[in-house]
């Protein structure tokens, strides 16, 4: 395994050790969670553990079944105990960028329904302050005057394409999924609140006003 990947686990495994029987979580989407989600599983069998989780994406669904963690709603735990997820930067005041898997927007709306926020990454991740391209998710009607917006906002929106599919990402909820580089970031709150402004963007990949439940996680290779 590699150091990252070594890194990641590590990160993963602390966050689920911080869970305790009988909470409900929210399982966020990503390598370094899916650690996470394997040291539950192994919690399940192990201790006997009781959680449910609220995945954010169907590739988390996917590995909740195979790890054995049983899966619950939002719709029936409209608050959960803690969320657990990855991220693609982490400044120090704790806003990070996320969505490099497309599943941004079931992730903010599980972060937000979560007491604690659990943030778990590689020190590759942590930044000095945030400037990576931002992923949106775009309702694919409104995708023109989306970009229009955006650029009058300074940015420089570019449609994801599939790897191994022609044309445009779509998102688990059927959207489309823009990066839309501003630079340097050097009021995030401002710039998350004004990209979420724009009718047609139903999510955006900052997120700032989370810090005061944040919990950052920075694995060790070596662990
Ligand atoms: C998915 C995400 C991921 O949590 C983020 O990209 C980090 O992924 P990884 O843990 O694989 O590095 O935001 O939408």
């Amino acid at each position: 395994m590699s150091d990252a990947a070594m890194a990641k686990r590590d990160a993963g495994f602390r966050a689920a050790d911080m869970v305790k029987d009988g909470m409900v979580i929210g399982l966020g989407t990503g390598s370094t969670v899916f650690f996470a989600m394997e040291r539950l599983g192994e919690r399940i069998k192990t201790e006997g553990l009781k959680i449910a989780g609220v995945p954010t994406s169907h590739q988390t669904a996917q590995r909740a079944e195979e790890y054995g963690i049983p899966l619950t709603t939002l719709s029936l735990h409209p608050k959960l105990d803690l969320a657990i997820d990855g991220a693609d930067q982490v400044s120090p005041e704790k806003y990070l960028v996320k969505g490099r898997g497309a599943a941004l927007l079931r992730e903010k709306i599980v972060a937000d329904a979560a007491d604690k926020f659990i943030v778990v990454i590689d020190e590759s991740k942590s930044v000095t302050g945030l400037s990576a391209a931002i992923p949106l998710e775009v309702l694919p009607f409104a995708y023109g005057s989306v970009c229009r917006r955006l650029k009058e906002l300074g940015g420089d929106p570019v449609m994801r394409n599939g790897v191994k599919k022609d044309g445009p990402v779509i998102s688990d909820n059927g959207n489309y999924i823009f990066d839309c580089a501003f630079g340097n970031i050097t009021d995030p709150k401002a710039l998350e609140d004004a990209i979420n402004a724009i009718p047609g963007i139903l999510e955006c990949g900052i997120f700032a006003k989370l810090t005061e439940k944040t919990t950052v996680i920075i694995g060790k290779p070596s662990a």
